[in-house]
């Protein structure tokens, strides 16, 4: 029997590597911070923020370094951090590192998707980058809170459009780049972008992506809606690659001619490299000034652009970075999220840079070209600190052993995990298979509206419980509700929610404040409430259970199973539609959509591949069905609501409804439950 199965609780100490140099050593230090940052916030994040470089001195009082509001009958919900102190976070992560002498420092290496295509920036280089882009976007006339959409693979360049704005003062939303153009219009509409940073075209493992075809759909969109689009910079990204089929796209490339020619710029030609450009003055900026505008799926479809500040967010992220890793100066650091999602920007960027990291950004797939790729990266620059989703792990534990063996990784001394639950036999493959028994696992739990991890193992004191994110972070005070909005104490299971401000809390959604408090502040008074079950053992360990609304969790990225039905409502041979969620093996939840024809229309093979190219058109290729069950109605109660939960279940092989009295059809259920065993494999 498998050694470890049945062990409970993992006390990282000792035999672990990431133990040499512990920023919080023990269990009395942990809860000494951990006290301090609740009862004296202000005390607690003015030390943090000594670190940093403010424009004006950060308030005497503590208790005005950090306020806020989260109860709706008290007035409009707020948070304010060092509120009137002026800074910049790209002179921070970047003028600050090199006065200290790390200039030379490497700041990442990067990692294209065809083997051997690398590159690597120190922090001198990328400020120039980034100096060099921000008078590039002055030129195009941007100027602080205006909005700049990125839709870039993960390059270098994208950090520096990203650090660019920031230099500005300008709010960067980055689009995640596997979106559809509708999908990148939609956010571009409702962000108001006047310039949209992009790239031709790239390859993804074998796959072959004319970026600007999407481009151009998505401005086609966005010019009909009327946005005032100045300019949309191109980096010439095609020209670069060294993928072996290449050649086949040549012509493609050379024949296309873009219907908005007259608004691309090439990044190369924007950028001046005569020297003329060389400085810019950092845009000195409230800490409450907007950052970053991210968007994450709404349970009424519509995505909310979630507004992120500069001060709040800069602080919080530094400091997760230098715990949740236990950063210190030498390590590499490889995280395989997009830059296009929260941890992307998180981890990657913003944490990574604030703590003069070494990071790796990559930008292919796991399994290209052969399914040792992140093993190799791992091995290939020597990280010692792996960050990765459940998802990437059971996806990678299904090959043979042989591609994970045959890299050593002895430099690994920690692993974490982030976006899902992971389940205990996915952990323990990579406890053992990939950390060799010797990195402790550092499951962390947090939200694009979170802005950083709030929930996971301090490396080192607290012992590990896999599947657990166990403890919270500094700052953070977890709390779980019963329905009606009362806190549980002891071990039990309810809603998760977070009594107390954080500085790094998203502010509102951008364009609608009500949107924010409505979906996060209205369920249970004064309480920030994320939307997620959790239960609480008796040694005070957090275990997340999954979402309490209509949002799933597909690969670690969530989407709305009204955005999902939205989109397939656009087939005029579509009378109806339900998606709900299902297990998966790998992605850890997926879609099943039951579907209803108009009369007149026949469900064939067909429609059904016109349905799953509408979704993957309107949303993207991550929101495509697994399961697409034609079904000739669905249950609905005598008010005429679908019976989601009955749905489910059925998706799901379940067989216990529970109270279906208010059917209007009893008849229905056995015909849908005909319908999934018809599907089953
Ligand atoms: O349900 C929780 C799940 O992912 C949701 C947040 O998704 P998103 O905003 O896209 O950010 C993903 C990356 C942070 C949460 O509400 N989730 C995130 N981390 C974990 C998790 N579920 C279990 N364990 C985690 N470590």
């Amino acid at each position: 029997m498998d050694s470890l199965a049945h062990v409970e609780r993992i006390q990282c100490t000792a035999e672990f590597p990431v133990t040499q140099r512990l920023h919080v050593p023990t269990m009395e230090e942990y809860r000494r911070q951990y006290d301090l940052s609740i009862k004296r916030p202000g005390k607690f994040w003015a030390e943090v923020a000594a670190d940093f470089t403010w424009q004006s001195p950060l308030p005497a009082d503590e208790s005005a370094i950090l306020s806020y509001n989260f109860d709706l009958n008290d007035g409009p919900i707020e948070v304010q951090f060092l509120k009137g102190v002026k800074t910049n976070i790209s002179y921070n992560l970047l003028d600050r590192i090199i006065a200290r002498g790390s200039g030379e420092r490497i700041a990442y290496f990067w990692e294209g998707n065809e083997l051997g295509e690398q590159k690597s920036i120190t922090y001198s280089e990328l400020r120039l980058e980034v100096v060099r882009f921000a008078n590039a976007l002055k030129r195009q006339g941007v100027t602080p809170g205006d909005r700049v959409a990125i839709y870039l693979p993960v390059t270098i360049e994208l950090v520096v459009a990203m650090l660019a704005c920031a230099r500005i003062g300008a709010i960067h939303t980055v689009v995640f780049a596997g979106f559809s153009s509708q999908s990148l219009a939609d956010r571009m509409v409702d962000a108001r972008c006047t310039v949209l940073v992009t790239a031709d075209a790239a390859f993804r493992g074998e796959k072959f992506l004319h970026i600007q075809t999407i481009i151009d759909e998505a401005v086609a969109v966005v010019l009909r809606r009327a946005l005032p689009l100045k300019a949309i910079i191109l980096v010439r990204h095609f020209a670069a690659s060294a993928n072996r089929n290449k050649a086949a796209y040549e012509a493609t490339m050379a024949a296309y001619q873009s219907p908005h020619q007259a608004l691309y710029l090439p990044w190369d030609e924007v950028v001046r490299t005569d020297g003329s450009d060389d400085e810019c003055e950092p845009e000195w900026l409230d800490a409450e000034h907007p950052l970053f505008i991210l968007y994450t799926s709404g349970s009424t479809g519509k995505p909310k652009g979630v507004v992120h500040t500069v001060g709040g967010y800069m602080l919080t992220t530094a400091l997760v970075f230098k715990h949740a890793f236990n950063y210190v100066e030498g390590d590499i650091f490889f995280c395989t999220a997009d830059l296009g999602w929260i941890t992307g920007h998180t981890a990657n960027v913003y944490g990574a840079l604030a703590n003069g990291a070494t990071s790796i950004l990559f930008e292919g797939i796991p399994n290209y070209p052969k399914p040792d790729r992140l093993w190799a990266i791992i091995d290939g620059y020597r990280a010692n600190i792996f960050y990765t989703a459940p998802t990437a792990v059971r996806s990678l534990m299904k090959y043979d052993e042989k591609y994970v063996l045959a890299h050593p990784m002895k430099e690994l001394k920690l692993l974490a995990l982030v976006g899902e639950p992971i389940n205990k036999e996915a952990w323990f493959w990579f406890f053992r298979t990939v950390g060799k028994e010797r990195c402790p696992i550092v499951d962390t739990y947090f939200q694009t509206e979170t802005g950083a991890p709030m929930i996971f193992p301090v490396p080192g004191p607290v012992a590990l419980k896999p599947g657990s994110a166990t403890l919270p972070f500094f700052g953070i005070l977890p709390v779980i509700l019963d329905e009606n909005g009362k806190e549980i104490y002891g071990s039990d299971s309810g809603f998760l929610a977070f009594k107390q401000a954080w500085p790094g809390i998203a502010r509102t959604v951008d364009g609608n404040h009500e949107r924010f408090e409505q979906t996060y502040f209205a369920k249970f008074p004064k309480y920030y409430f994320t939307g997620d079950a959790a239960f609480r053992d008796s040694d005070g360990y957090y275990w997340i259970t999954g979402r309490t609304d209509d949002l799933l969790n597909v690969s670690g990225h969530l989407l709305s199973t009204a955005e999902v039905e939205s989109a397939l409502l656009n087939d005029k041979r579509i009378s109806e539609v339900a998606a709900v969620s299902m297990p998966h093996a790998i992605k850890g939840q997926c879609i099943c959509v039951y579907v209803v024809t108009k009369n007149g229309y026949i469900y064939d093979d067909e429609v059904e591949k016109d349905l799953r190219n509408l979704i993957r058109k309107t949303i993207g290729p991550v929101a495509t069905p697994d399961l697409m069950l034609a079904v000739r109605g669905l249950p609905k109660t005598r008010s005429g609501k679908i019976m989601r939960r009955v749905l489910g279940k059925i998706a799901r092989g379940e067989q216990d409804f529970g109270d279906i009295s208010t059917i209007t059809d009893e008849t229905i259920i056995d015909h849908l439950i005909e319908a999934r065993m018809a599907k089953s494999d």
